[in-house]
């Protein structure tokens, strides 16, 4: 079965890898020379490549990070430098010779079904490498192409910045904060970047503004007794405990938990719509900025006018130098055609969140069109396993009736959760999520069967975080290193940081709570059993 994967970054990487384990026939297409996609830092901005600035860390952390059979280094710190980022992806091609299946410097220009699509599923790509086009015939394909390459630039909700003199411009352009020493900066927006950028440039400029309608939770990579954040957050058990909570008492739990660092209302960050779920901005330093004064929290910007900016509460601000629009990103398939997906009215609603839903024959899915509050890698990794399976069949791929009303449910349980005003229609709960495909895919570890036969792995499995190699247990694709892998965890999460031994207390006594937990569940299904 020959596959066209459209993308090498980590989408395409883990696709390639995935055909390569099912015996599928994949070739990538690249539009750049080299692999990475978003992770690849360039000095300069290309047009239509995703491009970020030269600090980018990780928001999610190795562990939670890795391909799920290819561990990171363990000299590796637990948040990583894009520059680590990409040597890893780059010995993830090196260790499964993924590179010779790629064509660099190769654009995919259309994506069109063939005439007997019905009976064949077959699709008709056109390339263009070198001004030179190329028809050619795949069985499947695997829209590998990312989401941060269109900047989202909402210029008409402010059309007075044409009378501002100063520069203003999106995000993608800033690269560093060379040539900001002493400006007065304003930046629009309050996502990860838009935080980012902020923290950044308040190290050099005289003053830094950040404006946000809406405000955002802010939580940081140190969480917990300094684990990472998403080791503690995207568990079984809590997201269970998520899930099941009434959502005005998991809002009220949530905001408490938040604001336990630091009270959002007082520095002026607290989401306005306080029931609303907003996915939490990463961020270390931005409480730290704030109260030195470096950076300033303002509502949004109504108005500009020569140097001067007029916010929605009345006030002013003058003399401003720069304006960066953190605004983030629209995503787009422009070598698709309308009756695959129709961006107007489908808002990414497809089946899993991957195969558009009008298909006659499911042999086109998009990998890595996702936000889970957790890491992309995984996500789209078990994304390919899963539709590899359905493109050879092994999967079984319901009738459209079932594929609409299993679109229509989840949009349900996403309104109730995330409230009817979240346009993002891209997020997922990471956990429950992963865990619905490993299910289709039979690689979902049985915890409660686990808890009579290895009650310790049942334990790490439930209690611990939800690294990828547990959906390498069991079923195809099994790891004979995945256990080890998921029960040393948190020894390498603490060795990344431990690099002074100071004592061996602590670790004695986790592995000890785990262990008098698993005990204390054991207890209990025997109790019921007997
Ligand atoms: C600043 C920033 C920080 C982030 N931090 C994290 C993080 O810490 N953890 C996390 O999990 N996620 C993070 N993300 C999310 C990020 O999207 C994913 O980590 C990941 O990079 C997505 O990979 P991808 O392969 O799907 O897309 P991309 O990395 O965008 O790669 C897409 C590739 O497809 C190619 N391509 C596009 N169109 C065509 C075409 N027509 N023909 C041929 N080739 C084409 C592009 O050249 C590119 O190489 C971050 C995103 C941003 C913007
Ligand atoms: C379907 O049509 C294409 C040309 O459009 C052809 O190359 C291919 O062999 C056909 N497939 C089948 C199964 O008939
Ligand atoms: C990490 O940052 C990127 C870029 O802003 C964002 O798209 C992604 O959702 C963030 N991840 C998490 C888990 O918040």
């Amino acid at each position: 079965m020959k596959v066209a994967v459209i993308g090498a970054g980590v989408s395409g990487l883990a696709s390639i890898k995935t055909c390569l384990d099912e015996g599928l026939n994949p070739t990538c297409f690249e539009r750049s020379e080299d692999i990475g996609g978003l992770w690849r830092y360039t000095p300069n901005v290309e047009n239509g490549k995703c491009s970020i600035y030269q600090s980018v860390v990780t928001n999610t952390s190795k562990e939670m990070m890795c391909f799920s059979d290819f561990p990171m280094p363990e000299n590796f710190p637990n948040f990583l430098h894009n520059t680590r980022m990409l040597a890893y992806f780059r010995a993830y091609a090196d260790k499964f010779d993924l590179l010779k299946y790629i064509n660099f410097k190769t654009t995919v220009i259309s994506v069109k079904k063939c005439p007997n699509f019905s009976s064949s599923g077959q699709w008709e790509v056109i390339t263009e490498k070198n001004g030179k086009r190329e028809t050619t015939i795949f069985d499947a394909i695997m829209v590998c192409s990312g989401h941060h390459a269109d900047p989202y630039y909402p210029l008409d909700c402010f059309p007075s910045i044409k009378t501002f003199t100063g520069d203003y411009f999106h995000s993608r352009q800033f690269k560093n904060p060379h040539g900001y020493d002493g400006k007065r900066v304003l930046l629009v927006g309050m996502g990860n970047s838009a935080a980012d950028i902020a923290v950044e440039l308040s190290r050099v400029a005289s003053q830094v503004f950040l404006s946000t309608r809406r405000g955002s939770w802010v939580i940081s990579r140190v969480y917990d007794n300094g684990y990472p954040w998403d080791i503690c957050y995207d568990t079984r058990v809590q997201t269970w405990i998520r899930n099941t909570l009434p959502p005005s008492v998991l809002c009220w739990v949530t905001e408490r938990k938040m604001n336990t660092w630091f009270d959002h209302a007082n520095f002026g960050l607290q989401p306005c719509d306080r029931t609303q779920f907003k996915e939490p901005l990463i961020n270390d330093e931005l409480a730290s900025r704030i109260t030195s004064g470096f950076v300033v929290v303002k509502t949004n910007a109504v108005e500009f006018s020569g140097s001067t900016v007029k916010f929605a509460d009345g006030s002013i601000e003058e003399n401003i130098d720069v304006v960066i629009f953190a605004t983030g990103y629209a995503y787009s398939f422009p070598f698709l055609d309308e009756s695959v997906i129709n961006m107007e009215t489908s808002k990414a609603n497809m089946y899993k969140n991957i195969i558009p839903p009008n298909l006659e024959k499911p042999t086109l899915g998009i990998i890595g069109l996702i936000q889970p509050l957790g890491p992309i890698m995984p996500t789209a990794e078990l994304q390919a396993r899963w539709l590899t399976r359905i493109f050879k069949g092994l999967c079984r791929y319901p009738s459209l009736n079932d594929v609409m009303n299993d679109i229509a449910k989840k949009k349900e349980i996403f309104i109730k959760r995330f409230g009817t005003k979240r346009e993002n229609r891209l997020q997922v709960d990471f956990v429950e999520y992963l865990d619905e495909l490993a299910s289709d895919i039979g690689v979902k570890p049985v915890i409660w069967r686990l808890f009579l036969s290895d009650p310790v792995l049942a334990a790490a499995l439930l209690w611990g975080p939800c690294t990828p190699a547990h959906f390498r247990l069991t079923g195809p694709g099994k790891w004979n290193e995945a256990r080890k892998q998921i029960l040393t965890t948190k020894n390498r999460v603490i060795k990344a940081t431990k690099s002074r031994v100071v004592n061996n207390q602590e670790d004695k006594s986790l592995s000890l709570r785990l262990l008098l937990g698993a005990f204390f569940i054991f207890a209990m299904i025997w109790a019921l059993i007997v």
